[in-house]
């Protein structure tokens, strides 16, 4: 079965989005759907003339439909979402679901109540970098992971025209569209809630941001995993500088680029030594693996991945940042079994 998507939102990640879906063999572009007609006709010329909307529910009206790719800023998605629940129409979200984990809570309640699926675009996790993270832990290479140093400083020109705008603007603007995957990442790679989180934002005094673009957060998770969190869009320099380091009870797990460059050295060894990576195309091989994910669950009644309510763990760990940070002390974190009941 072809799976007939509706893509609503194409900007920048929608472009993505049209891209991955295009070349699928398992996916067809049923509509496009963006308020905005300059969107609508420049996604038409490259990937090709759909039927087009301005708002999604015109579109449920007027087309046949399996499933919905949602790429919009994470500002207001409930009365698409109700409309896709109502439509009995899969999702797939992009993160943050929401900016307010309670709204996220009541996203994830609408789907579920309906009985529809709800993924979100977790593609981070789809890496072949991430993978090769977890096997460095499963197969013995550098033992058990104890304690580990997440580094990603960056200058994000948050004027550039193929950069989202709505993030100049917004609050915690690092916290909610970008920490938010390192997050989802350490619990995902370190397969453990967190209990606990102390930290600090702030924004630097030549920040384009209104709201902080520095974030430095240590959490402890309920392995006894500890993990110090150093992330910033407003870096002093330029060139991008990324490390995820782990260390373990045989070594250390370095990952030295936020796509790739995965290294690991034992405890006695002088050289730290390359793990071979699958070939990648930024943006677009991680974002087929969670597109695979997503038919997979829907088509084949795989279990759903990236779950919206799994989401809801790692989005309370930026509600944790938030909070920790404007009252300057340390969160418990809910846990796990609270949000899941
Ligand atoms: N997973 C990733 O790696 C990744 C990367 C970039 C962005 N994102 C996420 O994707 C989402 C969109 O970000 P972006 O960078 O594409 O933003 P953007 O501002 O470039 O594009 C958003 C688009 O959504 C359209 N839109 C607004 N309201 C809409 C509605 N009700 N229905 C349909 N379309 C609507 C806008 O007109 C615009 O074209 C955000 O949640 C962001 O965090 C994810």
């Amino acid at each position: 079965m072809t799976l007939r998507v509706i893509l609503a939102g194409l900007g920048v990640r929608g472009r993505h989005w049209a891209e991955v879906l295009t070349r699928s063999e398992r996916t067809d572009i049923a509509a496009y759907v963006d308020p905005n007609p300059a969107a609508r006709e420049r996604t038409a010329a490259q990937y090709g003339a759909r039927p087009a909307f301005e708002t999604l529910d015109d579109a449920l009206n007027a087309v046949e439909a399996d499933a919905l790719i949602l790429a919009n800023p994470p500002i207001g998605r409930k009365a698409q979402i109700e409309a896709a629940a109502a439509h009995n129409l899969p999702m797939l979200i992009e993160k943050p679901l929401a900016l307010d984990i309670a709204e996220a809570a009541e996203l994830v309640r609408i789907a579920e109540s309906a009985g529809v699926p709800l993924m979100v675009g977790l593609n981070f996790r789809y890496l072949g970098v991430t993978k090769a993270t977890m096997k460095l832990f499963a197969d013995g290479t550098v033992g058990t992971p104890s304690f580990a140093r997440f580094t990603y400083e960056r200058y994000r020109d948050g004027n550039r025209a193929d950069l989202n705008k709505y993030p100049l603007t917004m609050d915690q603007p690092m916290l909610w569209e970008q920490s938010i995957h390192h997050f989802d990442l350490m619990r995902y790679v370190y397969q453990s809630e967190p209990v606990h989180v102390s930290c600090k934002t702030w924004n630097p005094v030549w920040s384009m941001y209104t709201s902080d673009t520095n974030v430095s957060a240590l959490f402890t998770f309920e392995n006894g995993m500890i993990v110090n969190y150093q992330g910033t869009w407003q870096s002093g320099w330029a060139e991008p500088h990324f490390e995820w380091r782990t260390d373990c009870t045989g070594g250390i797990a370095s990952q030295r680029h936020q796509f790739s460059d995965l290294f690991y050295a034992r405890q006695a060894d002088t050289t730290l030594m390359p793990v071979p990576l699958p070939p990648h195309e930024q943006w677009i091989t991680e974002t087929a693996g969670l597109l695979d994910a997503f038919v997979n669950a829907v088509v084949d009644g795989a279990p759903l991945e990236c779950s919206g309510r799994d989401h809801l763990r790692s989005l309370a760990m930026v509600q944790a940042c938030v909070v920790a940070s404007r009252e300057n002390r340390c969160v418990s974190l809910v846990r796990a079994s609270s949000i899941s009941s």
